[in-house]
């Protein structure tokens, strides 16, 4: 296999090159980065080239130099960031994955993309969201998303382009920060509570989001990825799910760790975008088509993230 992994500096992509470093090798996986450096364990661990997904032409290179057969393409602007820049939002959104399969046409590698649980809007079941529904997203960033999918099982049918994607919960990590999304209070709460014993959260304490850890994202991305083509019966995007909770029962959990965390709610432009999202997803046609099973719950989550967090700002 080589893979080139397009966004490889941000939240995702920093764990999932080292991950696919382990199992396929370091030198048959390239780091694609930009802007922002790269983590250490990227950096030192691999192959690393700037990719910029909007430059076709450099994307290019990168796949013939390598003979890249699997492109990991996650570099994208988040639900929070894309408010504030819709225009660049669409740009690195849309013509970075519109890039990325047009070069999979002619160079016929494997794609994986990421879409998202704001593909969906206020007009979506908010409770065992289905597969197949309303969509109507109301935020630039659910809009790429949602006309990514479309563009995904286009290139799938009419092209042939082996293209899989999963509509991601929140996702919670301690190594790399996400940029500018709504749900990333559920990682700012875990810095706070252990630096300052007290968090001020920008959702209201009841809105509940489906959230993941990073090691489960890990595994579904991998496991869809390994699974047999005829195992795939989805071509615009799974839902997929492995815990839902509020800022409220997070902060609990935190809480029977550090009994003395506080939390105050000062919920900002951000609200609206939670409000418009699912509280609770049906993934079972994840479960069904390719065996898809989460392992981390909210309490083991939480002790995992203090204990590594702990580490990480060296206070364990
Ligand atoms: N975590 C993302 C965001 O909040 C959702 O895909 O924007």
């Amino acid at each position: 296999m080589k893979i080139l992994v397009i966004g490889a500096a941000g939240q995702i992509g920093s764990e999932l090159t080292v991950e696919l470093r382990k199992r396929y090798g370091n030198n048959n996986v390239v780091a694609g980065i930009r802007k922002t450096p790269p983590s250490e364990e990227v950096k030192n661990s691999g192959p690393l080239e700037i990719v910029d997904a909007i430059n076709k032409d450099e994307v290019e290179r990168v796949v013939k130099k390598y003979s890249i057969d699997t492109v990991f393409h996650l570099a994208s602007l988040l639900s929070a960031v894309g408010e504030k820049n819709p225009d660049l939002a669409w740009d690195v959104n849309m013509n970075g994955l519109k890039n990325v399969l047009d070069l999979a046409k002619v160079y016929g590698f494997k794609v994986f993309w990421p879409s998202s649980i704001a593909a969906f809007g206020p007009d979506t079941p908010r409770v065992k969201t289905p597969q197949t529904t309303v969509m109507n997203p109301s935020t630039m960033y659910g809009i790429t998303k949602v006309a990514g999918e479309l563009l995904c099982n286009y290139y799938f049918q009419k092209f042939g382009v082996d293209v899989r994607s999963l509509r991601y919960p929140g996702i919670i990590s301690y190594k790399t920060l996400p940029g500018g999304g709504t749900t990333d209070y559920a990682i700012e709460i875990f810095y706070e509570a252990i630096k300052k014993g007290s968090y001020n959260c920008f959702l209201k304490s009841d809105s509940t989001l489906p959230m993941m850890y990073m090691p489960d994202a890990m595994k579904a991305t991998i496991d869809l990825m390994e699974a047999n083509k005829d195992k795939i019966k989805v071509r615009t995007s799974y839902n997929l799910a492995a815990i839902s909770f509020s800022p409220e029962e997070l902060y609990s959990e935190i809480k029977k760790s550090i009994p003395d965390f506080k939390i105050k709610y000062a919920p900002d432009f951000r609200q609206k975008i939670a409000d418009s999202w699912p509280k609770i997803i049906d993934d079972s046609k994840a479960r069904q088509d390719w065996g898809w099973k989460h392992e981390y719950d909210l309490p083991e989550m939480t002790k995992d993230m203090l204990e590594k967090l702990r580490e990480k700002l060296g206070q364990a």
